[in-house]
């Protein structure tokens, strides 16, 4: 525990240095609160409080691959609806995902790094720049 401590502050000190503001190094407790409020409010009816989804019905986003993968694909997930950027073949489910592109670049960052914290087993944050490039990228 103290060695990961200290490892999380060394992550902290170079991120100053070695990382883009797009890619932030570490998920910051402000940015979870409100990632999880986020997802409380759009998100949780269908995936539930736990990650776990409802079988048939809508898939767990604990131990998820996609949830913990590629940021492009996660991010455009959220903003353009999965059966838009998912590929076909992929299990399916009785209900639907809309398209939450009405949420701004910070909700969707918010929310994703939340969600990568939780339940993707601390894969990397969002950053707001990489949402916004990905929103103009594919509007
Ligand atoms: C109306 C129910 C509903 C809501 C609300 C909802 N989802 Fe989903 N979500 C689904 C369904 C159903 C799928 C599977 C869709 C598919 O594969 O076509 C899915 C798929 C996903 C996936 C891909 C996971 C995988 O393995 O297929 C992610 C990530 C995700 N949702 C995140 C979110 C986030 C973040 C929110 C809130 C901003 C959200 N969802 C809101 C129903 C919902």
């Amino acid at each position: 525990m103290k060695r990961s401590i200290s490892l999380l502050s060394f992550a902290v000190l170079i991120s100053g240095c070695t990382q883009t503001p797009d890619a932030p190094a570490v998920a910051s407790p402000q940015v979870l609160a409100a990632g999880q409020q986020v997802y409380h409010t759009n998100c949780e009816t269908c995936h539930q409080p736990d990650g776990y989804g409802v079988p048939d019905m809508q898939p767990a986003l604990v131990d998820d691959d996609i949830v913990a993968g590629d940021p492009t694909q996660i991010i455009r997930v959220v903003l353009q609806g999965p059966a838009n950027v998912l590929p076909a073949g992929r299990p399916t489910y009785s209900n639907v995902m809309p398209r939450f592109n009405q949420l701004t670049d910070e909700q969707v960052a918010d929310v994703l790094t939340y969600i990568r914290h939780e339940y993707g087993h601390d894969a990397s944050p969002i950053g707001v720049d990489q949402v916004k490039t990905v929103r103009s990228q594919f509007p």
